[in-house]
């Protein structure tokens, strides 16, 4: 894994008694896309903020490209690029002109990326039109255009897709996998689209109230769920008992329509062990299933109310409720 790009060692901040973001531990690794996901008001502008130098940590630190942002913000932010809400521009003035007046705080190249970065956000063609004509759409890839003038390594984007329409969302993702895959930047985006950031990051953390819950790869958050393998056969009360004793299966429990969940691993393997041991019973099988939960289930899970990791790493939360209780071992048989 390459070295974290963004790193918070207990980040907080708070407004009056309210703590809008709460000893938040996180590490970005560099050359990813990060999506940083949560319900409204859970603190994603505010931790960006700070990220940004645009708000004071109320404690612990905030640091990017290893510098610490609050005492060095210049020095953090150079190559930085960053959107953050709703991105704001002179209306009467038009899109390149915005772009111009930006970059003329930047360095002399930024003057020179204007075209390349309008046309990497499809907005060539309009770029000579007033602002106060754009629709919202439209500001939201200015904004993302400005952020680019930097050329950054790393770009930190708020809702990015507030706005998009489902063509842009889609030109959206492309863009933001190519600066990732071919240009080898870093990309950090907050959402609550819970799709969206499935389809474009490789690792996510989930932030509720303010606190970060879990954070790892989409892989690491989706195998932290419950796994198992799905079983449809013609007698559950001994597929029950035969399930329970074999290896690697951590539990047993009913789904809907009377099929049985074997919990634990989902490799082949195991379905294949699954699968002989209930037809050596003489136990019919009519099908055998990887299951896995989706992102959204896991998403739910963790944002109703478990308690936050401060190691970063996943912790197993409260399972959802399941169709059938989970099921004790049957008894065994009666000595004859
Ligand atoms: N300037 C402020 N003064 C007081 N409270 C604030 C301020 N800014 C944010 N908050 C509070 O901090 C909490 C987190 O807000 P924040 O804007 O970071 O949430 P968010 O995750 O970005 O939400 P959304 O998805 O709606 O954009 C909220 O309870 C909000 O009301
Ligand atoms: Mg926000």
């Amino acid at each position: 894994m390459s070295p974290p790009i963004i790193e918070t060692e207990a980040l907080t901040k708070r407004f009056g008694s309210r703590v809008a973001i709460r000893e938040v531990v996180l590490s970005v690794p560099a050359g990813t896309c990060f999506g940083f996901l949560g319900p409204n008001g859970a603190g994603k502008t505010t931790l960006i903020r700070m990220l940004l130098a645009l708000a004071r940590p109320s404690a612990g630190v905030a640091r990017v490209r290893g510098i610490d942002v609050a005492s060095d913000p210049v020095g953090a932010l150079r190559r930085v690029g960053g959107m953050v809400e709703e991105p704001r521009f002179y209306p009467y003035m038009t899109g390149r002109q915005n772009l111009e007046a930006w970059a003329a705080a930047l360095d002399a190249d930024a003057r020179r990326r204007i075209p390349a970065v309008l046309a990497q956000v499809g907005l060539e063609a309009r770029g000579g039109e007033r602002v106060s004509r754009y629709s919202l759409g439209m500001r939201q890839r200015l904004g993302v255009a400005r952020a680019l003038l930097s050329d950054p390594e790393l770009l930190i984007l708020d809702e990015p897709s507030n706005g998009l329409d489902p063509a842009g969302i889609a030109e959206f993702r492309q863009m933001i996998r190519g600066l990732v895959d071919r240009e080898g930047r870093t990309v950090f985006i907050s959402s609550h689209l819970l799709d969206e950031v499935e389809r474009i990051c490789d690792a996510v953390a989930i932030v509720n109230n303010g606190a970060v819950m879990v954070q790892g790869t989409m892989r690491e958050l989706i195998e932290a769920g419950e796994t198992g393998i799905e079983v449809d056969c013609d007698d559950v009360a001994r597929a029950l008992g035969i399930l329970h004793g074999l290896p690697g299966v951590t539990g047993v429990r009913t789904k809907e329509g009377g099929r049985l969940l074997a919990m634990g691993s989902t490799a082949r393997e195991a379905a294949i062990g699954i699968t002989r041991a209930l037809v050596q019973a003489g136990v019919g099988v009519a099908s055998v299933s990887r299951y896995e939960e989706s992102l959204e289930q896991r998403y739910l899970e963790i944002t109703a109310g478990a308690t936050p990791s401060t190691e970063g790493v996943f912790p197993r939360v409260a399972a959802p409720p399941p169709t059938g209780p989970p099921m004790p071992p049957p008894p065994p048989p009666a000595a004859r």
